[in-house]
């Protein structure tokens, strides 16, 4: 972690280049919500150190009923945010996107805590889905959360099938291997490229094709920030790298954007 004063100093230079950016576009990870209690992947604790990767692999889900029985379950019980509450660091996200300096956020995160903290669904694009909705894996429908929480799951599937074609269901969120939402994923890397400043929070930034955005945008000549406990193979890239955790670092970043708004 930074000394002090170095976060101090961050946090004025972060906050200058929000309030004098065109278009942020805030890109998050599951470190924005392990101050929420929810284990990120590759951290210390990450799942990753104590599940195998496999339980979550698309082709494995596709095979296997009895996978998909456990996987529903999950889905059903909450997954990993269960009663997970949005942190200061998605409220201090959501406060700069309500201050209108920011494009977009775009999260790899399923747990839904930028809605709950406030980011409105016209600035969110979500590129890894949501546990906020289930989808068919034969015509891509989608269902709210809360109305498949009531179907029955078939015997032999071990998960309820599409009310629309009789596809199997899976939950909103995307399994290795699995196709990415492409509507989100093609408006992630069109904002991305539009962006002039790039602020990566809590992505250890090595899964593709996400981690794919923060060099699109730098490739437009944007400004990359990387706020992240550890470091990332992007952190060459960056004009500013911030090692604190971002629920105690970004609420300073938002309290000095609104002093250099109030003093401009
Ligand atoms: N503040 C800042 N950084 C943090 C914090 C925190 N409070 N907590 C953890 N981190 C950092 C960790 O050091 C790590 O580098 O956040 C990063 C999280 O990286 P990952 O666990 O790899 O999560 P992410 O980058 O979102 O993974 C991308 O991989 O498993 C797939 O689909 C899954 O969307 C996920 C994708």
């Amino acid at each position: 972690m930074a000394p002090v004063d170095e976060l101090l100093q961050a946090q004025l230079q972060l906050a200058r280049w929000t309030v004098a950016a065109r278009r942020l576009v805030i890109f998050t990870g599951a470190g924005i919500s392990t101050e929420s209690g929810i284990p990120d992947f590759r951290g210390p604790q990450g799942v990753w150190t104590q599940l195998d990767p496999r339980q979550f692999d698309f082709q494995a889900y596709l095979a296997d009923p009895e996978l998909r029985r456990q996987r529903w379950q999950v889905y059903r019980d909450g997954g990993l945010g269960a009663n997970a509450q949005p942190n200061a660091a998605h409220f201090a996200v959501a406060e700069l996107v309500q201050l209108g300096l920011v494009d977009c956020v775009i999260t790899q995160n399923v747990d839904g805590l930028h809605a709950r903290a406030g980011v409105p669904e016209d600035r969110l694009l979500e590129i890894h889905g949501s546990n906020r909705f289930a989808k068919c894996l034969s015509c891509w429908k989608r269902y709210p959360r809360e109305e498949t929480l009531r179907w029955e799951s078939d015997p032999a599937a071990g998960v309820p099938l599409c009310p629309a074609c009789g596809g199997l269901m899976k939950s909103g969120g995307v399994s290795f291997g699995e196709p990415m939402p492409p509507d989100e994923t093609r408006e992630a890397i069109r904002r991305a490229r539009a962006a002039d400043l790039f602020l990566v929070i809590g992505s250890s930034l090595v899964v593709y094709p996400a981690a794919a955005l923060p060099g699109y945008a730098v490739e437009r000549g944007a400004r990359l920030v990387i706020v992240n406990l550890s470091p990332t193979p992007l952190d060459h890239l960056a004009a500013l790298v911030v090692r604190a955790k971002a629920g105690e670092f970004l609420p300073g970043v938002v309290a000095a954007v609104k002093q250099l708004r109030g003093a401009a």
